[in-house]
């Protein structure tokens, strides 16, 4: 091949070469274009293979030619290469953008029922004044007529056992589903000798219509002091400092007369209306006051029931609705809120 038909295939190859990379439009294909351009069998390194046949002359001028055209492939490969890989690098950048900016997903965390931190809250302020938190293990919710109602001094007749009134069981005779917390006194006489001094929070079931008032299943929360020397007095201060506790410094209390077959004498215990502040509402039905638990000094029938001797020792005892409570606190005006578990009202407390 003469010199200049060379020199023309040389810059053929080179234009080419340039024409395939500007083409080129992935980063595989750089690769592709080096081997078909520049390996040891491509049309250039045979070019340079065969120079030793040429003459001196034109060795010169086709070995730099050729040399010049390697080196300026090799480069624009090199750049194309760059471009493609900025290019590639970009978009996965892209792809993978995350907005550190956007609020975090935020973890929801669970919280306790409104009656347990109600059950929580009354023990847990009973229990710093000395009372011992019965466990429910101690005081089952299926008990037996002995515990519910004859040791607590109810009589036979007692239109509370009726079955209006109370759930009898088909699991033996006399088992019914404890209509009060009050076992929980008898049980604890059972298991230890005065002083005794017990809080014992748990379910209590009613054969009862369901209304926004009352529900079959509720919570109470039953208090027993027993010791020598305990008057009313201590009773009124117990239950005075539990309410200024719970309701807020100051809140009046109202112990009106009643009466429970367990406790002699009895009192109801009336607080000052937290809705009207004693004006009358709807809440108080117009009264000023609202009854929020039953209590009386323990009847020496009972202490006598339990092999007290009652020349030593007296107590009380008290009895609070826990949802009662809930409600009166958070101004809840239908009780079976509490059991629909509905996570609207859940979430507020
Ligand atoms: N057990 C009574 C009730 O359910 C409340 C009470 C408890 C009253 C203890 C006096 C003493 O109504």
């Amino acid at each position: 091949m003469e010199l200049k038909n060379m020199e023309k295939v040389l810059n053929e190859l080179l234009l080419s070469a340039k024409n395939d990379i500007d083409n080129a439009n992935d980063i595989s294909e750089i690769d592709e274009i080096r081997i078909r351009y520049l390996s040891r069998n491509s049309e250039l390194t045979n070019i340079k293979k065969n120079l030793k046949n040429l003459s001196n002359d034109e060795k010169r001028i086709i070995g730099s030619l050729a040399n010049k055209i390697s080196n300026s492939i090799e480069s624009e490969l090199k750049i194309k290469h760059d471009k493609l890989y900025t290019r590639d690098l970009n978009k996965k950048l892209e792809e993978e953008y995350i907005d550190i900016t956007l609020p975090g997903i935020g973890h929801k965390y669970g919280k306790l029922h409104p009656l347990t931190q109600t059950i929580n809250e009354i023990t847990s302020i009973f229990e710093k004044m000395g009372y011992s938190l019965v466990k429910t293990e101690d005081s089952p919710e299926v008990e037996t007529e002995y515990f519910n109602f004859d040791m607590l001094n109810v009589p036979k007749d007692h239109p509370a056992r009726d079955m209006q009134d109370t759930f009898y069981t088909n699991v033996g005779k006399n088992v019914v589903l404890r209509s009060q917390t009050s076992n929980s006194q008898i049980r604890a006489m059972i298991n230890k000798r005065p002083p005794i001094k017990i809080i014992s929070p748990g379910r209590v079931y009613r054969s009862e219509a369901v209304s926004a008032r009352k529900n079959n299943l509720f919570h109470q929360i039953e208090g027993l002091l027993i010791d020598k020397n305990i008057t009313f007095g201590d009773l009124k201060g117990t239950l005075n400092e539990f309410i200024r506790l719970y309701f807020g410094s100051n809140r009046k209390t109202r112990f009106r007369n009643s009466f429970f077959p367990f406790t002699e004498p009895s009192a109801e215990v009336d607080v000052e209306c937290i809705m009207c502040n004693g004006k009358g509402c709807r809440v108080c039905s117009g009264l000023g006051w609202l009854e929020v638990l039953g209590a009386g000094m323990v009847d020496p029938n009972v202490l006598g029931n339990m092999n007290i001797d009652t020349n030593e020792y007296s107590g009380f005892a008290f009895g609070m609705g826990v949802e009662r409570l809930a409600m009166l606190k958070w101004a809840i005006d239908d009780i079976r809120l509490f059991y629909n578990n509905d996570i609207r009202f859940l979430k507020q407390f």
